[in-house]
């Protein structure tokens, strides 16, 4: 989607499907890339296995108002994940609030206005998140009240217990079979068929003005990057500090900030920023070689896709070290129906029949494949033991990968107390895992820490030193430059500084309260009545992981009673002790500063964390207030409804 490209394209939907002669419209609403990759697979997969003529399209880009003339020979798809609390993704909000509104009207007024629509949908979701494939269902829910036919069960993955590839693998059978029936298709042998051709540019080398070596679109190539800078164009913004938090050797928290001021960008205390990482130099390299690409990662190459309503997701004229660099997750978890696709490539008989049975067997992939934590050219290296992958078409690459995604990060500073800098707080993302001889490091954290080692002059003191090229194409990134752009959240201070607030924020679930706290110490400190400002943190050990110890002596200062910090030492002591212990032994003050409407903030580990405060506030609420549980749960719910219970947390 890079800017300026959509100009004079059609945004009716229905001229767009009968121009390109399509009958299957896929549409995507998708945050981090995976129901856009979901979408994908199901565009090929119906063309390949049942013939239809697909293509797939991003909500933002089409209106909704002549859904109605759909042909009843065509179907269409809605893949559609559920961002944070119950939202649509950025790029279907349009869409949903014309879908579910109340006055949704469309061109023809027929009755029902959807009667002859046939639709498919499947849901990305979180189960760790109060509304749980929310959005899926009411996209389902509001297409049913408009008369519209679904085909199939409305499937739903869930991200949080791990196994949206299993369910996303195990609903689209049934589905398949069932839309064969509707529409009378037949299935065949499926024949991989490339949606991209790649043409190697003899006359253009990697010094070429025109060549994109990272850059995320023409201003950046042409070095005239402007705003607006958001989730297309991203701002390199200059890194002004970069240091180490954590006062233990294994493991790592990086407290970082960028200076904005030299672009359009603002943010306010409690939003997010996206770090736009590259891929770790040595895992380009592993790619590239198993692929047999290491000869050529710099030849100069043009992308095209041979299907007009395909989009090539990054900018050409290009190369393949760029693209693997800059451009695919070559890193994430390996969808197994890619396995299967790629079975057909194989170097030999016995590794394709191995990626075969990979392909087929969940259990077996889990074993050999997730259970490690391998990514794609780990597990090329070991099923072909180390043969060259270099029969397979690389748009299978390009079909088969996510794009590389950026990272969202709570903003861990005040917008009051420091408008044109941001700062982050993270954590190192680096796992021992049995059996497997390196760590697994996650990619944006990696980068993050990579970027600090060489803004300060310092040794890569990683044991197995995983290289990233900082400098990056033409010296634009400069290991003292980040690409980021800001993603605005709803996770934000009462307005009024004297209601109180209680924040529980364990390990980087602190990072945002740094910011509340300097915004209302600055408060306090300009004479205003601050009230009550609670901050449950929780860490391993006093001597390890207290981040900011220093600084919140200072807020202390300025906020003096009105500030507190009850911690959670987890291992200090005989016992685990973690945050909801300390908020149950405050039973009585919580409910009563409740009572008085405090405000209620959740950051950090979605998964047990979240869940387990929010059944402690509850019982708290039950116990002192003399009430059942089940009342106690309703008024939690309540405050979530009312704003008065926010939660920024993630997994
Ligand atoms: P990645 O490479 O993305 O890996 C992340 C995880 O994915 C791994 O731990 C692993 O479980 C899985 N994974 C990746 N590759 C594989 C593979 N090949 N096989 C199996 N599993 C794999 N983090 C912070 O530290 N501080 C914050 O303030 C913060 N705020 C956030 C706010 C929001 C709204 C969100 C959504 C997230 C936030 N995060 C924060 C998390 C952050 O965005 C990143 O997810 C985190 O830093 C890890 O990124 P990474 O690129 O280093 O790891
Ligand atoms: P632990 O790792 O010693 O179990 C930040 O990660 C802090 O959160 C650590 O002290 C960690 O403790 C703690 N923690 C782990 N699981 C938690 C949970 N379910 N609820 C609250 N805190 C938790």
């Amino acid at each position: 989607n890079t800017n300026g490209l959509k100009a004079g394209k059609t945004r009716n939907i229905i001229e767009k499907i009968e121009e390109a002669g399509k009958n299957c419209i896929i549409f995507y609403g998708s945050q981090t890339g995976t129901a856009e990759d979901y979408a994908s697979r199901l565009a090929k997969e119906g063309k390949s296995r049942f013939g239809l003529e697909t293509m797939v399209a991003d909500l933002e880009d089409y209106d909704y108002d002549n859904l109605d003339q759909l042909p009843e020979d065509k179907v269409a798809f809605f893949v559609l994940a559920t961002y944070g609390e119950g939202e649509p993704t950025d790029n279907a909000v349009d869409f949903y609030e014309f879908i579910t509104g109340e006055d949704a009207s469309f061109s023809e007024s027929a009755d029902p206005p959807l009667g002859t629509l046939k639709y498919v949908t499947f849901g990305l979701g979180n189960n760790t998140y109060e509304h749980y494939n929310s959005m899926v269902r009411n996209v389902d829910k509001a297409l049913t009240k408009l008369g519209a036919h679904r085909i199939g069960d409305a499937g739903e993955g869930d991200d949080g217990a791990g196994t949206m590839e299993e369910d996303f693998l195990a609903w689209k059978e049934p589905m398949w079979a069932a839309l064969a029936k509707k529409m009378g298709l037949e299935e065949r042998e499926a024949q991989y068929e490339p949606i991209f051709g790649i043409t190697e540019r003899e006359g253009l080398t990697k010094e070429s003005h025109e060549v994109y070596l990272g850059e995320p679109n023409k201003m950046h190539l042409e070095g005239s990057a402007r705003g607006p800078f958001n989730a297309h164009n991203p701002y390199i913004a200059p890194i002004v500090e970069s240091r180490e938090i954590f006062n233990v050797k294994d493991r790592n928290c990086l407290h970082m900030e960028v200076d904005i001021s030299g672009s359009n960008l603002s943010y306010q205390t409690g939003d997010h920023i996206a770090i736009w990482p590259t891929n770790a130099g040595q895992e380009v390299d592993y790619f590239l070689d198993i692929l047999g690409l290491t000869e050529k990662r710099d030849a100069v190459i043009s992308v095209k896709a041979l299907e007009p309503t395909a989009k090539v997701p990054f900018p050409t004229p290009t190369t393949y070290d760029t693209i693997a660099r800059y451009h695919m997750e070559i890193c994430a978890p390996i969808s197994r129906q890619f396995v299967a696709t790629l079975a057909a490539f194989a170097p030999d008989e016995s590794s394709k029949a191995e990626m075969t049975k990979l392909g087929q067997d969940k259990d077996y992939f889990h074993e050999k494949v997730s259970k490690y934590h391998y990514n794609l050219a780990g597990l090329l290296r070991s099923v072909g033991g180390g043969q060259k992958w270099n029969n397979v078409p690389f748009s299978a690459f390009i079909e088969g990968l996510t794009k590389l995604q950026p990272r969202y990060y709570s903003i861990s500073s005040s917008s009051a107390v420091q408008p044109k800098k941001i700062s982050i707080t993270a954590v190192v993302e680096s796992q021992l895992i049995p059996g497997r001889a390196d760590p697994f490091q996650g990619v944006a954290t990696n980068y993050l820490l990579a970027l600090k080692e060489k803004q300060n002059g310092e040794p890569n003191p990683k044991p197995f030193g995983v290289t990233y090229e900082i400098c990056g194409p033409r010296k634009k990134y400069d290991g003292i430059h980040v690409p980021v752009h800001v993603r605005h959240s709803n996770f934000k201070l009462p307005s009024d500084p004297s209601k109180p607030i209680i924040m529980i924020g364990p390990g980087t679930g602190v990072a945002p309260f740094r910011g509340f706290v300097q915004e209302r110490a600055k408060q306090a400190e300009e004479g205003e009545t601050v009230g009550k400002t609670i901050l449950f943190f929780g860490c391993r050990k006093r001597s390890e992981d207290f981040m900011y110890e220093s600084e919140w002596e200072e807020r202390k200062k300025a906020l003096g009673d009105a500030f507190e910090m009850p911690i959670a030492f987890s291992r200090d002591g005989p016992k685990k002790v973690y945050v909801q212990h300390l908020l149950k032994e405050r039973s009585k003050e919580i409910n009563e500063l409740l009572e008085k409407k405090a405000y209620v903030y959740v950051c950090g580990d979605a998964a047990n964390m979240a869940r387990e405060v929010n059944t402690v506030l509850a019982q708290i609420i039950s116990e002192q207030r003399g009430i059942p549980e089940a009342k106690a749960e309703e008024i939690v719910k309540n405050m979530r409804a009312s704003n008065q219970y926010q939660e920024d947390v993630w997994s």
